[in-house]
Formats: structure tokens, C-alpha cells, sequence
């Protein structure tokens, strides 16, 4: 793959970013699994850092999801959830990135019997830390595991109202086909009717029609991947009419074999049909690259030029939950940098 040119690349570090689609334990990288495994004296599969770079060759969705839910059982005690969710953050600065909303999973920590206190407090810790060291500010959103029952969803979202000041929204993830949206409706409306938004994976390997029950049944305001859209010409255009935003992940999407390349993945396509497509990267840790590198990947592959990245970052903007006042001077910085990109080249 040809590099990004030097222009491409300098408005690439200086684009000001969101993440919208990261799960929390999708970021523990082997080296803070051993050394975490290690001061809990939990004994490993994989016990080192390259076995476990190794067994990092998926096939399909649940062959991904087998091994990120046995890596996630290291994570006991707030410190851990705070150390996985800071290294995060840490990078995030790094890359520019001014504003993150994060998926937990709380049910893969509360079936093993660490309690839905331990998790949220080490995250929301190191969330309000960085909004003070770093200036990135945050949204949690919750995930219902969606090859659990509704029933345990709904113990699990009782389990979170004490602290819902600290979340935004639910989300559904983990294995989706045979997991349909309609599965979930009624404790969706029950965390619609205590205050919190709703979003949901649907269309990374599950049909059009899950993202149809996604809109219909959850009254989603965002879709979590959604790349199967472009099968069903009349959801392709519910899309855009309502501008759903898709909240999609190249790297994710070669690594689990939704797309065999990345020169064949849509994300232009669906860009150029006027979606407010956005870039995000689900579970760095194994998947091979954050948002930046999710970006490159993306750019490369697809000739993407300085208007459509630029573009890709207002639309990550568009679809957070930033107050719609405060979504301005993003706009407005990146505009800025746009015409500085256009000037340059001509130089
Ligand atoms: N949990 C973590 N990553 C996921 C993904 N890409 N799809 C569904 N569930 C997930
Ligand atoms: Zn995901």
C-alpha cells in the first residue's frame, strides 16, 4: 500500500477527533493483560505477550469474541478497570482525539462476580481524570450482552440506575445473528423511560432488517457498524433522510472477515451516498490500530482525500452526544484546517 502523501498526513495528526465506537476491554493490550493477570494471580491461556499476539487470527465475529471475554477475565478490582481505561485515554491524547463515548460490557464481569460498583467506578475515575489532565471530555454508554437473556439485561440495567448520572446510553453488542434487536425492546423502553439514549450494533454480520428493528423497535440514535445497509436501497435512504449515523470500523471489519480487503470496504461508498458515516476502531487492542491508524487504513486504501477526511471527523462531531452548541467550533477548527490542507497542496 503506497504511504499517505506528507500533506494527507500532517492534517491526519492535526484533525481534531471522536471515538464513538470503543469497547473498554477491547483496549487491554497484552502487555497490561500479563502484568494485570499477574498481581491477581490469575494463571493465563496465552501466557505470554507474543502467545497472545499470536492467537489474534479471527475468522468471524465469535471466534474474536471467544478470546476477548477470556482476556477480559484478568480485570478484578477498580484499580484494573481505572488502568485499562487510562492506558486508553492516554493514547487518545496522543492522537488528538477531544472527545470519547465507550461501551462497557458489565454482564462479562458481574457473571464471574466482580460487582457493577467496581466496574463503573474505575472507568468513571479515569474518565473524569482525563477531562482534567487532557481536556477530553466523555459519554458511557452500556452494553447489553445480546446472547444473554432480556432478563439478565434487565438485572443489569437495575443494577446500574444507582449510577446513571454517570451514563448516557445503552448499546447491545457481542454475537448478533441469532441475537435479533426485537429480543431487547422491552428494557430498551425501560432505559428509554429513565432518561438514557439508546444505540446498537446491528448489520456488522446480522441482515438490513436488524437494523430496521434497531431504528423501529429501540429508536436507536445511532447504528453500531451498520455496513450491511447498502443491501436494502430503502434503509440505505431511511439513513440518510433521518441522518442515522453509521458508526463504522475498517480495521475491525478486515480482522473479522466482513470485508476480505481493505481496498473492498464500503465506507466510500456509503461517504459518497451521503451518510454521516464516522471512524472508529471497536477493539484496538486486536484488532491492530486506534482511530488514527483506522483513519490511515481507511484514507490508503480508498484514495480518500483531504474533503472526505475532513468530512469523516465532522460527521464523528455530528453524531455524539456533545451538546449540539458546543458541535461549532469543532466545525469551525476543521474547516480551518481543511482550507490550510488546500493551500498547502497548492504550494
Ligand atoms: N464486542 C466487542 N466488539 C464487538 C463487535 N465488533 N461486535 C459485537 N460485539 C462486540
Ligand atoms: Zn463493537
Amino acid at each position: 500500500m503506497t504511504p499517505l502523501s506528507d500533506n494527507l498526513e500532517v492534517l491526519l495528526a492535526q484533525l481534531p477527533k471522536v471515538e464513538l465506537h470503543l469497547h473498554i476491554e477491547g483496549t487491554l493490550e497484552p502487555e497490561l493483560m500479563v502484568e494485570i493477570a499477574r498481581r491477581n494471580h490469575i494463571p493465563l491461556q496465552f501466557p505470554t505477550v507474543d502467545a497472545l499476539r499470536d492467537a489474534y487470527n479471527f475468522h468471524n465475529l465469535q471466534s474474536f469474541l471467544d478470546i476477548y471475554y477470556e482476556g477480559a477475565q484478568v480485570l478484578r478490582h477498580e484499580q484494573d478497570f481505572y488502568d485499562l481505561t487510562r492506558a486508553y485515554l492516554d493514547r487518545m491524547a496522543a492522537e488528538n482525539v477531544r472527545h470519547v463515548e465507550i461501551f462497557f460490557d458489565p454482564q462479562t464481569h458481574t457473571e464471574r462476580g466482580v460487582s457493577f460498583e467496581t466496574v463503573i467506578k474505575g472507568i468513571h475515575r479515569a474518565l473524569s481524570d482525563s477531562q482534567s489532565l487532557y481536556g477530553i471530555s466523555s459519554r458511557l454508554i452500556l452494553c447489553f450482552l445480546r446472547h444473554l437473556s432480556e432478563a439478565d439485561a434487565m438485572r443489569t440495567l437495575e443494577q446500574a440506575l444507582p449510577y446513571k448520572q454517570w451514563i448516557t446510553a445503552v448499546g447491545l453488542d457481542s454475537s448478533e445473528v441469532g441475537h435479533p434487536p426485537e429480543k431487547f425492546k422491552t428494557v430498551f423502553d425501560r432505559a428509554r423511560n429513565e432518561g438514557l439514549l439508546t444505540v446498537a450494533h446491528a448489520g456488522e454480520e446480522g441482515p438490513p432488517e436488524y437494523i430496521w428493528q434497531a431504528l423501529d423497535l429501540l429508536h436507536v440514535k445511532r447504528i453500531d457498524h451498520g455496513v450491511r445497509c447498502l443491501e436494502d436501497p430503502a434503509l440505505v435512504e431511511r439513513l440518510k433522510r433521518e441522518r442515522i449515523p453509521l458508526t463504522v470500523c475498517p480495521l475491525s471489519n478486515i480482522k473479522l472477515r466482513v470485508f476480505d480487503e481493505m481496498t473492498q470496504h464500503n465506507l466510500k461508498t456509503l461517504l459518497d451516498k451521503g451518510l454521516c458515516v464516522t471512524v472508529n476502531s471497536d477493539d484496538p487492542a486486536y484488532f491492530g490500530g486506534y482511530l488514527t491508524e483506522n483513519y490511515r487504513a481507511v484514507c490508503q486504501a480508498l484514495g480518500l482525500n483531504a474533503q472526505q477526511l475532513v468530512q469523516l471527523a465532522k460527521n464523528g462531531f455530528e453524531a455524539s452526544f456533545i451538546p449540539q452548541a458546543d458541535k461549532q467550533r469543532f466545525y469551525d477548527e476543521l474547516d480551518r484546517l481543511l482550507a490550510q490542507s488546500a493551500s498547502q497542496a497548492i504550494r
